[in-house]
């Protein structure tokens, strides 16, 4: 059942490991090369594909928008990211060239099935991301890429948002693969960086999630919290939102760091808390100096800056009140590392306030009507 755990969401969480593992598992060939054996897409179809759209509701469409990062940067295919109930109702452009992705823990979100449908109609071919085998999103796509979180019982999403992350670099990569463009060299070198993903999630669990109980219990009487994020830190920053505002019932927001002179600054005063995820600091250097800028923006106007940042960070401890140290991966994999805190400060900000962490008020964990 809980596994000794006090909730299935605190489970769940610790179930990650595993659920990204097994997530892996069996998709490669003898040849050594990435295979997804569900597709059931001819691969001539999927070599003449001009867009791809993704479509999804609530956590699982912030998946969509790690992935439309990645695959645009694996397969330079033009992706779009859409609310599912947003695209169903203003007439897209979808055609037989059009690949939908349609994202889902359930397989059973009406404004997600409703999506699926009308692509079809319009000749897209609609590959299913979902966790629950045989169920309507899967019966009525093209294709379908299984998540293996194992069932997921607590209403916010944890183990089977990461695994959908995980489908998306897949896709990206088995479609880059077959396209054979230039990131063909880097495959391998992103599939052996996912496998070492588990036992760094594993890292996080052992070493930091005390250090984010105490800090929620110390917070627990916040009223807003801000989440900043650039590139893929952002999906991340809304999920963390998410979180909150699904758990605790505190106001969250997640906004792109880039876009916090051009409005949310003015929401910072005196002892706001901003949760910023700071990108690595190897590689992507302006997108890193950016965000460290961002940090000192808010906190020269009074804010609680709290970090996320990977192990061998030097240039956050002096800005924030806190940092939560993630393991180091590839910047397109970070998302993998840093919801991870995010999703244990919600749960332990939600537990601090004798919330029911597993059935948050007004939530069902599958909305079957539109
Ligand atoms: C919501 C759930 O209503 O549906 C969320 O509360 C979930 O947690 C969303 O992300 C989408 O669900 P699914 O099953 O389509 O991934």
């Amino acid at each position: 059942e809980k596994g000794g755990f006090p909730s299935f969401m605190d489970k769940e969480i610790h179930d990650q490991p595993k659920a990204v593992a097994d997530t892996l598992r069996g998709r490669f060939g003898l040849d050594g090369r990435l295979q997804l054996s569900e597709m059931n897409i001819d691969e001539s179809i999927l070599k003449s594909v001009d867009k791809i759209v993704v479509i999804a509701c609530g956590t699982a469409a912030y998946a969509g928008q790690v992935a439309k990062y990645a695959i645009e940067h694996w397969c330079r295919i033009p992706t779009e990211v859409e609310l599912a109930h947003e695209f169903r109702y203003r007439d897209p452009v979808v055609t037989e060239k059009t690949l939908v992705v349609a994202i889902s823990q359930s397989g059973e979100t009406m404004d997600t099935v409703m999506a699926v449908r009308h692509a079809r109609e319009q000749g897209a071919k609609v590959i299913a991301i979902c966790n629950t085998f045989g169920s309507t999103i899967p019966r009525e796509s093209d294709g379908v890429l299984y998540t293996h979180a194992g069932p997921e019982i607590a209403v916010a999403s944890t183990k089977a948002f990461l695994s959908q992350v995980v489908a998306c670099y897949l896709l990206g990569l088995y479609l880059a693969q077959l396209r054979g463009n230039k990131y063909n060299d880097e495959i391998q070198v992103i599939l052996s960086e996912l496998e070492a993903i588990p036992g760094k999630i594993e890292q996080i669990l052992e070493g930091t999630k005390q250090q984010i109980t105490d800090f929620a219990i110390r917070h627990k009487h916040e009223q807003s919290v801000l989440f900043l994020g650039r590139h893929v830190g952002y999906p991340v920053a809304m999920e963390g939102a998410l979180k909150l505002k699904e758990l605790a019932y505190i106001h969250a927001e997640g906004f792109a760091a880039g876009e916090l002179k051009h409005g949310p600054i003015a929401l910072i005063d005196e002892g706001q808390m901003v949760i910023i995820v700071v990108p690595s600091q190897r590689g992507r250097d302006s997108l890193h100096a950016k965000v460290l800028s961002n940090i000192q923006e808010v906190r020269a106007r009074g804010a609680n800056a709290v970090v996320i940042a990977e192990e061998g960070e030097t240039g956050v401890e002096e800005f924030a009140s806190e940092v939560f140290y993630v393991p180091e991966t590839t910047t397109l994999l970070a998302p993998l590392l840093a919801t991870v805190p995010l999703q244990v400060f919600a749960m332990e900000l939600a537990t601090a306030k004798d919330l029911d962490v597993d059935q948050p008020r007004n939530l069902a964990k599958s909305v079957t009507v539109e």
